[in-house]
């Protein structure tokens, strides 16, 4: 399963990109606002340290007009991937911009037919946001499950990016069900690789190494 930053600070694409497990990047308004910097720049700055793609939300929210701002946010680097959000308007931007060659992330995604109708638009990438759902006593990961048996049913390629994630058990989740990307926050990043036993184990070991020595 391939693992996503979702952030808007290039510090945390710079550590996470350095340990070798990055595959991509996603960034929406709220976390580009947060960086406090220009989204252009933020954006050409993670696309130079993310070699994978890199998914760029557009604001505009008629088709024509989000087309219009995707294909502008194309131009900043050849890994970028228009975010759209799961509206009428935003599948038919999808539509467009896909059958224009663009790739298409399509956002927002709360349930396994609103999955279903980006598909069918052509999305590359769709996120169900799975921390939100979980967070409203509602099953996120169920969605996925069903979301994996419809395309899987139907032959959509469209990639299913597991996006909202919370915690480790999150990613866990979505890779047995066979979802093909997780994109997470650099906390959860940090924390995929930790174990106090791996931590206690390794302590131990050269601790008798050193006592071994003698
Ligand atoms: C992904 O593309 C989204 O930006 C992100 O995962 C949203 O996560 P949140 O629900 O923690 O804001």
């Amino acid at each position: 399963m391939k693992l996503y930053l979702d952030s808007g600070e290039i510090a945390e694409f710079r550590k996470a990109a350095a340990t070798g497990l990055l595959d991509g990047a996603t960034t929406n308004p709220s976390l580009i606002a947060k960086s406090g910097r220009p989204a252009r720049e933020v954006l050409r700055e993670v696309c130079e340290l993310v070699r994978g793609p890199v998914s760029a939300e557009v604001i505009a929210t008629e088709a024509t007009a989000m087309a219009s701002e995707g294909r502008t946010l194309r131009q900043i680097a050849e890994n970028i991937v228009v975010k759209v959000p799961l509206t009428h308007e935003g599948l038919k931007a999808c539509k467009t911009l896909t059958s224009e060659g663009h790739p298409v992330n399509v956002t927002l995604c709360f349930t396994a037919v609103q999955a279903m109708l980006a598909a069918k638009m052509g999305a590359t990438y769709v996120s169900p946001f799975v921390g939100r759902l979980d967070d409203r006593s509602e099953d996120g990961m169920e969605v996925v499950s069903e979301m994996r048996q419809i395309f899987d049913n139907y032959g959509f390629e469209t990639e299913i990016l597991v996006a909202s994630v919370r915690h480790p058990i999150h990613v866990k989740r979505a890779a047995l069900l066979g979802a093909d990307i997780a994109t997470m926050p650099y906390a959860t990043f940090e924390k995929l690789v930790e174990h106090p036993l791996t931590d206690k184990g390794l302590a131990d070991f050269l601790k008798d190494w050193e006592k071994g020595k003698k």
